[in-house]
């Protein structure tokens, strides 16, 4: 079956449940998921039972869509995302994104949990990200380009919106709620890096590292969606950090910082 054919049935299937097409799409990363659970008038719908949807494994993802308001806002919220290293295809990990354009959607907010390599970051700071490395050696445009989705050549060069940038700045600064900015480079892991590949990224321009996202904002380009991204910086990357880097410090860090970005987001998502 084509792609397009099954983001169709994935998307009549999705309308059957709705009454009212949301406008923005959020994808929650590690620990983050939280946020869904402030959307009001809530339809919840498990991976499992959306048609040619794949199913999540990861621990910290929960495996499921929301959909309702947020701040006055329709929004749908991916409470767990696909990830490369599960064994996914980039096909299946970028599915949702597709979806989320075929039913309305005209911005996304990326969120990752993400390594710090900029020596000035600290684990607990939001990043705005800038812009990214695609450091996977992959891209899921790779094959066939159906033309209804997008070119054959997408441009990259406002990977991430510089409108939402600075309104996230804007909204930041009014919350006080302390952000820092940079450039996130996408690796596939899911082992964390060596010092020595730290120390290569953090040469190369990276100020944060992770497991997702990447493949993600091509997609949403390539479909002409506007991006913001956020990284919550869970920890100091290899080498960086004194000790060694686990999963469960991850989501401690992004357990602390939770109500900071959940106030972010949302107040992001008025202005947006
Ligand atoms: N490296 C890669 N991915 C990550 C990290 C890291 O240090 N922290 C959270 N996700």
């Amino acid at each position: 079956m084509k792609l397009s054919e099954k983001i169709q049935q994935t998307k009549e299937y999705l309308l059957s449940k709705i009454d009212q097409c949301p406008s923005i799409g959020l994808v929650l990363g590690s620990g983050l998921g939280i946020l869904a659970e402030e959307i009001e008038n809530p339809i919840t719908i498990p991976y499992d039972v959306i048609p040619h949807f794949p199913a999540s494994t990861v621990a910290g993802h929960k495996g499921q869509i929301v959909i309702g308001d947020l701040k006055g806002k329709r929004v749908i919220a991916m409470q767990g995302r696909f990830h490369y290293y599960e064994g996914h295809a980039l096909e299946a990990v970028t599915y949702p994104i597709r979806v989320m354009k075929a039913i309305g959607v005209k911005q996304i907010i990326v969120t990752n949990a993400a390594g710090g390599i900029n020596s000035t970051f600290k684990p607990g700071d939001l990043m705005i990200i800038q812009d990214h490395l695609n450091l996977t050696s992959q891209n899921p445009l790779v094959g066939p380009n159906e033309e209804e989705f997008g070119e054959r050549f997408p441009d990259m060069s406002e990977a991430y919106s510089q409108k939402l940038i600075a309104l996230t700045k804007e909204v930041a600064a009014k919350e006080k709620i302390k952000v820092v900015e940079g450039v996130y480079a996408g690796v596939i892991g899911p082992s964390y890096e060596t010092p020595a590949e730290i120390k290569f990224l953090d040469r190369i321009g990276a100020d944060a590292v992770g497991m997702s996202t990447v493949p993600e904002v091509i997609v949403a380009r390539h479909s002409g969606l506007e991006v913001l991204g956020i990284s919550c910086i869970s920890n100091m990357a290899a080498g960086i950090s004194e000790h060694s880097l686990t999963h469960d410090e991850v989501m401690e860090t992004t357990e602390k910082i939770k109500a900071e970005f959940l106030q972010l987001v949302k107040e992001v998502i008025v202005v947006m």
